[in-house]
């Protein structure tokens, strides 16, 4: 069983994709052992509890300096002892450390076809009006392991998603959810329980078999 832990700040439907995808067998291999939010008081926390999943809430306004609030989320991960962790919309920069330590072990989704649309700065919303700004036809959504840069990490699933000519960032974020994101990181989870994702020279090969 991948010990699997998923990382949050706010609305919590790719974490709530996650939990559907254990319970309906759409995801194999898997134990969800813990939710950790860099917030209180959101909705996906609830929708943690409402699966029994334990949770744990890890926020900066708890800490005096940043350090304190890195150490803190890394002892909240480890004492989980998870083998996979999920950025599922968790909008904090990882540490350094934390990166280094869990090498190849945790992966994020991003709404947008990598490399469009990524870095610092490009995240939620912000994302599909940045898209919609440049006019772009096409966006979607990635699933990529985690490095020590913004979104630059091994690519491992991407799936493509239409723009319409009335799209606003609100229409086109849940189209981008509902088409891709929600689809990619459970089958991204399932690939990774069962041995079918390998990162060869920063490049990530998947068994589709
Ligand atoms: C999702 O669209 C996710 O791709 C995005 O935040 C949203 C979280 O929604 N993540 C980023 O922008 C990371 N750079 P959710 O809490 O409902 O899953």
């Amino acid at each position: 069983m991948l010990r699997t832990a998923v990382l949050v700040s706010g609305g919590g439907t790719n974490l709530q994709a996650i939990i559907d995808g254990v319970r309906d067998g759409q995801i194999t291999n898997t134990e969800l052992v813990k939710v950790i939010s860099n917030k209180a008081g959101v909705k996906a926390l609830e929708r943690a509890e409402k699966a029994g999943i334990p949770t744990a809430v890890v926020s900066k306004k708890g800490y005096a300096s940043i350090e304190e609030f890195n150490d803190a989320l890394l002892s909240a991960i480890d004492d989980a002892s998870p083998d996979l962790i999920v950025l599922a919309g968790f909008l904090v920069v990882l540490p350094e450390k934390l990166v280094k330590k869990y090498s190849n072990k945790i992966i994020n989704i991003h709404p947008s076809l990598i490399p469009s649309f990524c870095g610092v700065g490009y995240y939620g919303l912000r994302v599909h009006e940045e898209a919609l700004k440049r006019g772009v036809k096409v966006t979607g959504a990635t699933v990529h392991f985690v490095d020590e840069g913004c979104d630059s990490g091994p690519i491992i699933l991407q799936k493509a998603v239409e723009i319409q000519q009335d799209d606003t960032p609100e229409i086109l974020q849940k189209r981008v959810m509902e088409q891709a994101e929600w689809k990619i990181m459970p089958k991204a989870i399932d690939l990774i329980a069962n041995g079918r994702v390998t990162v060869v020279d920063r490049k990530v090969k998947v068994d589709l078999r």
